[in-house]
């Protein structure tokens, strides 16, 4: 069993830099196919979704290399447009290929994602988007057949926000024939990056930041070097860690533009921090107080994927708290093993309720990338020893959070 051993109770006071961001990278990787030609991407995540992304664009005749963390990928030729089921099924994000895809071979086999642990993840408003654009879809044996004549332009109104969705449609969109028009696109920070680095790569899209894209269709992409940013989850999963154990911390080079929210909410808690020169340095001694009331919203609002997170520093809280989750509908799987190491926590439809206390120290299992990163944190906040399972969940987007959590100050390991 692969595991994460964590000695409780420890405060932090050390200093971590920030990875690549794992949801920056991926829809960036798909994007390289787009270019008949050479992209290179500084500052990957050495993470198992990236790998497992390579191992996919590699499947579809793609070249790959490392070279210390920047990732080169090789598009000039591709020899086909159908993602392999067992890669694909193992990532519900390899969807984003649906775009490129369309974009670079006006067809794209998918394997359908199916829900994970934290909910359905339909995908209809990805294929409303697409078919807004010329793409046509089918699906048979538990595959999506997509194909266009052209990608052309065309307007596309979102009635609700979806990040997958927006980034598929700027995809289709980037090389297609004439001008798209996107409203009601997600405003997250990734869809910015993504479109940051379509324009280097020679795109033409206005509007980044904005609900509303338009993109002029450039007949082709050119080969361009670019960074991943930091990672704003990993950031405030590390803000989340000085939190619980009362302690300090230096974050280098993390997105603080990207962490309004989850900065906020720290400072309600207790928490106190200065940014400077690159450097965000935490204060967390007082850091104990619960919230009455917080929930997660798209961008800006607070980040569904640092809810779990957060819900195992209010759980080590002085007092009661309430959060609640609005992006998906079942994102309070890891309560029960929270519970089992002493958290009071009633959830009630999509709200959790917290009384803080003392957790005490266990074995837990990590069922998911997010809800095992709480345990970690639950861990460091609890009284003795905790032993997470399944820390392949954690791998899929922290590069290796026992080596940044050690830089600051724990006493984790791997086991
Ligand atoms: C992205 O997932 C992220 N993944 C998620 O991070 C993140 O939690 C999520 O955005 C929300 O911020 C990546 O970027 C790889 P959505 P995505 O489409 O694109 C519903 C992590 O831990 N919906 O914005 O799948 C959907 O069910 C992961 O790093 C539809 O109804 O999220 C959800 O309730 C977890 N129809 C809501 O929209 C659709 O066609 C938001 O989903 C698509 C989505």
């Amino acid at each position: 069993m692969k595991g994460i051993r964590i000695t409780g109770q420890i405060p932090l006071d050390g200093e971590v830099r920030i990875q690549g961001s794992k949801n920056a990278a991926l829809p960036v990787m798909a994007a390289a196919l787009l270019n008949r030609g050479t992209t290179v991407l500084k500052a990957c995540p050495r993470i198992t979704d990236v790998f497992l992304m390579e191992k996919i664009l590699r499947g579809l005749g793609a070249g790959t290399r490392w070279q210390g963390d920047s990732l080169e990928i090789s598009a000039c030729q591709i020899s086909g447009c159908q993602v392999e089921r067992e890669l694909g099924e193992k990532m519900r994000s390899s969807i984003v290929l649906l775009g490129s895809l369309l974009g670079r071979c006006k067809e794209a086999v998918l394997p359908f994602p199916g829900g994970c642990v934290i909910g359905a993840r339909p995908i209809d408003l990805h294929l409303r988007a697409l078919e807004a654009l010329g793409a046509e879809f089918a699906e048979q044996d538990g595959r999506l057949y997509g194909r266009t004549g052209k990608m052309k332009g065309g307007t596309i109104l979102f009635p609700k926000s979806s990040v997958g969705a927006t980034e598929n449609a700027v995809l289709a969109a980037v090389c297609g024939e004439g001008t798209s028009v996107i409203r009601g696109c997600s405003r997250e920070p990734e869809v910015g990056w993504l479109c940051r680095f379509l324009n280097q790569a020679g795109g033409r899209i206005s509007g980044i930041g904005t609900s509303c894209l338009v993109i002029q269709g450039v007949p082709k992409l050119h080969d361009t070097v670019f960074t991943i940013p930091p990672d704003r989850i990993a950031a405030g999963t590390y803000v989340c860690a000085s939190a619980v154990t009362r302690g300090k911390g230096i974050l280098i080079e993390p997105p603080v533009k990207e962490m309004k929210a989850l900065l906020r909410a720290y400072e309600k808690i207790g928490g106190q921090y200065v940014y400077n020169s690159g450097k965000l340095f935490l204060c967390s001694q007082k850091a104990s107080r619960p919230i009455q009331w917080l929930e997660t919203q798209i961008y800006p609002g607070f980040p569904t994927d640092l809810q779990s997170i957060f819900l195992a520093v209010l759980a080590c809280a002085e007092g009661d708290s309430r959060i609640k989750e609005c992006i998906f509908e079942d994102r309070f799987k890891v309560v029960p093993q929270l519970r089992r190491m002493g958290a009071h926590i009633e959830v009630e439809e999509q709200t959790a309720r917290v009384r803080g206390g003392t957790l005490r120290g266990t074995r837990v299992k990590a069922e998911e990338l997010r809800g095992g990163a709480a345990l970690v944190i639950a861990g460091l906040g609890a009284q003795g020893e905790t032993y997470v399972e399944n820390r392949e969940f954690m791998e899929r987007g922290y590069e290796d959070i026992c080596r940044d959590l050690n830089c600051l100050g724990a006493r984790v390991r791997k086991d």
